[in-house]
């Protein structure tokens, strides 16, 4: 069952084009090849990342690689969900957030 999500997916991809994802601590199955920050609002995961300074939440916001806002950190390097495509294995987490930058 899918957590509740204000998005939706317009085809759903069938069992067999899922593959196994983490975003931090959960486990999702996100259809291969879809944009990964359009995938992970689908599935539910708000917010991406926090602001170093405030630790406010972030989260897609233009969908074309202009605003930072979906950045998250894939085999430690910091990277814009919106211009990445979903593949098996994704080790997803948070960028660093306030007062944890070296973590
Ligand atoms: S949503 Fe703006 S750069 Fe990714």
């Amino acid at each position: 069952m899918k957590p509740d999500s204000s998005f939706r997916e317009l085809t759903p991809a069938p069992d067999a084009a899922l593959v196994d994802v983490r975003f931090g601590t959960q486990d999702l199955r996100l259809p291969t090849g879809e944009n990964l920050a359009a995938a992970l609002l689908v599935a539910g995961i708000m917010p991406f990342r926090q602001t170093p300074v405030s630790g406010a939440p972030r989260g897609p916001f233009c969908m074309m690689g202009a605003c930072f806002d979906c950045l998250v950190e894939i085999d430690g390097v910091t990277q814009q969900a919106c211009m990445l495509a979903v593949t098996a294995g994704m080790e997803i987490k948070m960028p660093s957030a306030k007062g944890d930058r070296n973590a």
